[in-house]
């Protein structure tokens, strides 16, 4: 991998009992790069994800990270909601900036940035479950960068 590349893909395959889900995925991203993935629906974006993530782990290939990356550096929103409920906006929110591990006085204060980024700062104190759709999408796309929500 060269040794400026944050992740590479490479060869990456992965099947679905029946089906097939990706075939031989190569790429790879730098630091600074801004990438979309498109395709049609079933085309397997979401399996491609999940696989760098590290929710589902290929059956061929390997997706390699630079020496100094951890896992509390890859923010995910995923496309089916993954929010508590019942928690209001403010703590689905801190909740990912406390399992990226910083200290509770920081997390809140990065909170209060990402509710700002994401414009949910006046439901802050609402339960989820009292929000829009597209505003619990919002919800969790704000937990994804919670870690990186620094002025
Ligand atoms: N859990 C699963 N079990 C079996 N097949 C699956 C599963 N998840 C996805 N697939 C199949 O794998 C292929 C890729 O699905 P994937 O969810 O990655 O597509 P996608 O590009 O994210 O689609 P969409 O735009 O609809 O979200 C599809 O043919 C789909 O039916
Ligand atoms: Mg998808």
């Amino acid at each position: 991998m060269p040794s400026n590349t944050f992740f590479s893909v490479n060869d990456v395959s992965y099947h679905y009992k029946n089906r097939r889900g990706i075939e031989h995925i190569n790429f790879q991203i730098n630091p600074g790069d801004f990438v979309g993935l498109i395709g049609a629906n079933g085309a397997g974006k979401s399996t491609l994800i999940n696989l760098i993530t590290g929710l589902i782990e290929p059956h061929h290939g390997s997706i390699n990270f630079t020496d100094d990356f951890t896992f509390n550096q890859l923010g995910f929103s995923s496309q089916t909601l993954s929010i508590d409920w019942y928690l209001s906006v403010f703590d689905n929110v801190l909740m990912g900036a406390l399992l990226a591990g910083y200290k509770m006085n920081i997390a809140k204060h990065l909170t209060e940035e990402a509710l700002k980024l994401t414009e949910l700062s006046k439901y802050k104190n609402q339960a989820v479950d009292e929000l829009s759709g597209g505003q619990q999408q919002r919800v969790q796309i704000a937990r994804a960068i919670v870690y990186i929500a620094i002025e």
